[in-house]
């Protein structure tokens, strides 16, 4: 019997086809982590000449792991810099927007704002790369117990107030566990529990939750000593009372800390040192000679074996013949490029939407979230507009700071966005200003951006509903002629740099298997 054929009938005989597969060592050693970190195995390119649109993470690694094999590889990028979205921003720098903003940052030495992407889950191939890199990594405080929830205009009596994350989950977590203890001692769980299980159930949620022995929640010094703090002498602490789970129940919570548990954004996360632009430096190193800035493409065609790309640089109109095309241009900004794409991909380009998104940077001559506050880093989320305002996760008790004064999504980002920069940044001081109050004596500069007004991007990233994920996803990623795109837009990582990292791979391979 052939080994296929084994497996398939495990299967159909309702075995365990991992098992039988690790029987006969198919599956080897699983450590998808190192094998991800290593050279791709492709064949040699023989000098085929492979034209990259865009200078992202996405075309930057396709050449870097293509040149490993042999190819000739060309990246035409329109701007005047490496990195993409992966960017950012110092003193000096400019943000330029589609509707003719120019915003040119006045940042301190030493500060700095990443507008677009800025932290790393542990288990993306982002780390792997920057492994191979040396890009120097920090943790990125995703979550801090100090941080605040605050939303306006929730019934009950948090509304407008700052509850640390901390007392908000030490409640929350404490009224649940004296609502299960409750429910089990009452007999509600007996279906899948045994009576000593309930025993043990009960045991743990008075752990679990801090419950007093007679199972009742009434606070826990896990949310802190907000009346009086701990110290030596004659202070023991004192913690407030908890707040009610009605008032947590109508602060709307859940959506927060559904967040802070979502696979991507589980603590612990990194961050570069000195910027996120760090990633894309370090790949700019591997393959600057490759790169043709300011280059601007006009047109993309299908030649008899392969690819012609117009492009227009610093205004010069030239074109590049090749024998593979790699596009990882944002399919906002694709669909406009006069191409030579099949019916359907044009279609399947046209039809991938993108989230709308913004953000915006404050410089502050104090740390007053730390100094006032204890906020070392982290994030507080908030239902008027901002949605987050980030504290920066270096720096930590210097004198100034950089806060993203906001980062937004959706119908909101859609409306800070429709104002002049200019104007933004005063929303976000304005309405920041609630739950920071010091805002108004510490600020020094700011500014902001909008990602749908960003030229060549046009959007943030790419989303799929599940609709366009099977109506044009697999036409995507199928090369059209010897054209094959990539980028974010080309995986199941959307909005993350891991996608782009993943997705340059996948075409290599593809390439090489081809060529
Ligand atoms: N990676 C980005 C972020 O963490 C964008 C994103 C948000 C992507 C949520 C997916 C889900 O903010």
């Amino acid at each position: 019997m052939k080994r296929r054929d084994f497996i398939v009938r495990v299967a159909a005989a309702g075995g365990s086809t991992y098992a039988a597969m690790k029987a006969l060592d198919l599956l080897g050693e699983a450590n998808p982590a190192v094998a991800q970190s290593q050279t791709l195995q492709i064949r040699p390119g023989r000098g085929k000449r492979v034209i990259i649109l865009g200078a992202g993470l996405a075309g930057m690694t396709a050449a870097y792991e293509l040149r490993k094999s042999g190819y000739k590889c060309t990246i035409l990028e329109a701007r005047g810099r490496s990195g993409g979205r992966c960017w950012t921003v110092r003193g000096g720098d400019q943000i330029v927007e589609t509707t003719g903003t120019v915003q040119t940052a006045q940042f301190a030495q030493g500060q700095y704002f990443n507008p677009g992407p800025a932290r790393i889950p542990q288990h993306h191939i982002t780390i792997d790369y920057c492994r191979e890199l040396g890009v120097d990594l920090e943790i990125f405080p995703n979550l801090n117990y100090e941080q605040y929830y605050y939303n306006e205009s929730v019934p009950g009596d948090l509304s407008g107030r700052k509850v640390r994350a901390r007392q908000a989950k030490a409640d929350l977590r404490g009224y649940l566990a004296e609502l299960l203890a409750k429910a089990a001692s009452q007999g509600a769980l007996d279906a899948p529990l045994t009576a000593e299980d309930k025993e043990k159930l009960v045991i743990f949620l008075r752990t679990y939750g801090g419950l007093d022995p007679d199972l009742f929640y009434r606070g826990t010094n896990r949310r802190g000593y907000d009346v009086e703090k701990q110290g030596a002498g004659d202070r023991p602490g004192k913690f407030s009372s908890p707040y009610s789970l009605s008032a947590l129940v109508n602060l709307g919570f859940a959506n927060y800390e559904a967040f802070e548990q979502g696979y991507d954004q589980q603590m612990l996360m990194f961050q570069p040192v000195g910027g996120l632009d760090q990633i894309a430096k370090a790949l700019e190193r591997k393959v600057r000679s490759t790169i043709q800035f300011s280059s601007e493409v006009q047109e993309i065609r299908k030649t008899p074996n392969g690819v012609r790309i117009v492009y227009s640089q610093n205004g010069n109109v030239q074109q590049i013949t090749g024998d593979y095309c790699i596009c990882t241009i944002p399919l906002k900004v694709l669909s406009k490029i006069p191409a030579d794409f099949s019916p359907d991909m044009q279609a399947a380009i046209a039809g991938v939407e993108y989230a709308v998104t913004g953000k915006s940077a404050l410089q502050f001559n104090r740390r007053f979230w730390e100094e006032d506050e204890q906020i070392m880093g982290g994030i507080t989320s908030t239902n008027i507009g901002l949605a987050t305002i980030w504290y920066p996760g270096y720096g930590y008790l210097s004198k100034r700071g950089v806060l993203v004064g906001y980062y937004n999504f959706g119908a909101v980002a859609a409306e800070f966005g429709a104002l002049q920069p200019e104007a933004r940044v005063r929303r976000a001081i304005e309405l920041g200003s609630r739950i920071h109050p010091q805002y108004n004596s510490h600020y020094e500069t700011g500014m902001s951006l909008y990602w749908s007004n960003i030229p060549y991007n046009l959007g943030g990233w790419a989303t799929y509903t599940t609709q366009t994920r099977q109506q044009f996803y697999p036409r995507l990623n199928q090369p059209d002629g010897k054209i094959y795109l990539a980028g974010e837009h080309l995986s199941y990582l959307t909005g993350w740099m891991a996608g782009a990292f993943e997705s340059a791979r996948v075409v290599v391979q593809k390439i090489g298997a081809q060529a």
